[in-house]
């Protein structure tokens, strides 16, 4: 880890903000959690705790889906004009963008993301997203329709809005995740209940003072800080829910499910993924090992389309992966306010651990390590990029969503096609896959045989334009894009007698 010479000094009024008390944001109010329970939310660089944090439970989930639901059905928002829902969403993007560096900061602090990467990454992608649904408000048409028998009637569909959503999200992207539930929820004319996961509430607790500071009627988002087994549970559970949407893992996605089962709630899902990084021999290298090095340590491994699995043709596999055993070598760990850092810790003790048990599993189980493998220092949860060969499609390691800077690398012997995407769509997983090729036919033909929900040819990147979400295990639907906010809403038929 580096020395500390340039840490970037916190600007007071972040300083001010984490110092001052956090409750939950019900109806336009801060108010304590009835329980009058908190909990911490820690500094992953040094283990400190940075916070204390109001603990929402069902009580509070009862007044906060109350006051959504008023704010739905009779208050100023549901008679509010998809012009004036646009207006309020694009001064929410202006008052992030111009409070971005605060963001930033409270970002690395919470989460231990490098400074740089919540400035570049995060906080542009966040304000994007809701300049990009602002558009849609005034742009969710139904259509007309020609029937099947025209003549005596008359038919079209309208959208509305699905009601009140309940928005669970990770702690990997904090305020990313919470801006890309909000804001199609919001264009939408739906009013929401978030739950930032408990690791990382700080930026969506700074979110929910702009969006009083703006002027949002009161009730339109509330925002509940707490734990998922109390907070969450209870969101999902709820019969005045209409919606939950969830990011996180494929385990608790199973157990929404079954909660939102109960009254059919609509569900929208993105879990985890098992990315495979297919290396083709006439691909560029180098790029393809600056691609595969950022898409697995980025972040610290902690997206969930991280490229995890690396499979590259046998002529360019020990070229690749001394390429990106190098980079592993090379990538700057250290405290995220570093100017240097290229990659901060892990989020959690739980993650530290987590991802160490995978490591030792991969080692009993026969694979190499050919960079990393181990915990860095004993203060704060940061583990070395770590590359492994030598592993089989039947490991844990290949098998399993690892969630750190933990790349399988294996080889394959010739170019079929079918071969590999057999190979690189034997996982529960679909959320996305990369391929590194100049050759157009090789990327059109493997990008319509993956099973996954993106495919990225020769890098690319995230927009809030493209819709993002999984095959199979990896989740339900998709998020961002036309169909991103079209999910916030139910189609409605009618039909009439001319
Ligand atoms: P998690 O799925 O438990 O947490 C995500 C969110 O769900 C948090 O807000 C949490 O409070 C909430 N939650 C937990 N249990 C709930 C319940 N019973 N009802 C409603 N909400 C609930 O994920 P966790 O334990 O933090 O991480 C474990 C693994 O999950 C990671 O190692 C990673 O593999 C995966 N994961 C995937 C993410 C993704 O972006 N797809 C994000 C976070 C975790
Ligand atoms: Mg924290």
């Amino acid at each position: 880890m580096s020395v500390n010479v340039s840490m970037a000094a916190i600007p007071a009024a972040v300083t001010d903000f984490i110092h001052g008390s956090h409750q939950l944001l019900i109806d336009g109010r801060w108010i304590a959690a009835s329980s009058e329970k908190t909990f911490s939310t820690r500094n992953p660089a040094n283990g400190s705790i940075l916070a204390q944090i109001a603990s929402a439970e069902a009580a509070d989930v009862d007044l906060a889906v109350a006051a959504a639901r008023r704010a739905f059905e009779d208050g100023p928002w549901s008679r509010m004009t998809p012009a004036a829902r646009a207006k309020l969403i694009w001064r929410l993007a202006d008052a992030l963008e111009a409070k971005a560096e605060e963001f930033a900061f409270i970002e690395t602090l919470d989460n231990g993301k490098p400074l740089n990467d919540a400035r570049i990454i995060d906080l542009p992608h966040s304000i994007e997203v809701l300049r990009y649904y602002a558009g849609w408000c005034t742009k969710l048409n139904g259509e007309s329709v020609s029937l099947s028998n025209p003549g005596t009637w008359h038919a079209y569909t309208m959208r509305e809005p699905v009601g009140v959503v309940g928005s669970i999200t990770p702690w990997n992207a904090p305020l990313m995740m919470a801006v890309s539930k909000l804001a199609p929820a919001l264009a939408a004319g739906c009013t929401v209940v978030l739950k930032p996961a408990e690791q990382t509430p700080l930026t969506a607790l700074r979110l929910g003072q702009l969006i009083l500071d703006i002027g949002f009627p009161d009730g339109v988002v509330n925002i509940l800080t707490g734990f998922g087994e109390t907070a969450g549970a209870a969101i999902t559970a709820h019969p005045g829910v209409d919606k939950i949407t969830f990011t996180g893992s494929t385990e608790v996605g199973r157990i929404i499910v079954k909660a939102a089962a109960g009254d059919f709630k609509r569900v929208t899902l993105e879990l985890g993924g098992k990315t495979p990084v297919i290396v083709f021999p006439d691909a560029d290298i180098d790029r393809a090992i600056e691609g595969a090095a950022r898409s697995i340590f980025s972040n610290a491994g902690q997206i969930c389309n991280a490229g995890s699995r690396l499979y590259a043709h046998r002529d360019v596999f020990d070229q690749l992966i001394e390429g990106v055993a190098r980079r592993a070598g090379e990538f700057r760990v250290g405290n995220g306010l570093e100017a240097s850092t290229q990659m901060g810790p892990v989020v959690s003790q739980e993650q530290l651990d987590r991802i160490s048990g995978f490591i030792a599993s991969g080692r009993s189980q026969g694979a190499q390590v050919r960079a990393g493998g181990g915990r860095i220092g004993s203060e704060g949860f940061f583990v070395q990029p770590t590359v492994l060969t030598g592993t089989r499609p039947d490991m844990d390691v290949v098998r399993q969503e690892i969630f750190g800077p933990v790349l399988c690398a294996m080889s394959y012997e010739e170019a079929d096609l079918d071969r590999i995407a057999r190979e690189a769509n034997a996982t529960s997983y679909g959320l996305g896959a990369v391929l590194w090729t100049k050759d157009l036919a090789t990327a059109h033909k493997m990008a319509k045989k993956l099973k996954a929900g993106t495919v990225r040819v020769n890098g690319g990147g995230l927009d809030p334009a493209l819709p993002f979400g999984g095959f199979k295990q990896s989740g339900w639907g998709r998020e961002l894009g036309r169909e991103g906010v079209e999910a916030y809403t139910e189609l409605k038929s009618v039909a009439m007698a001319l």
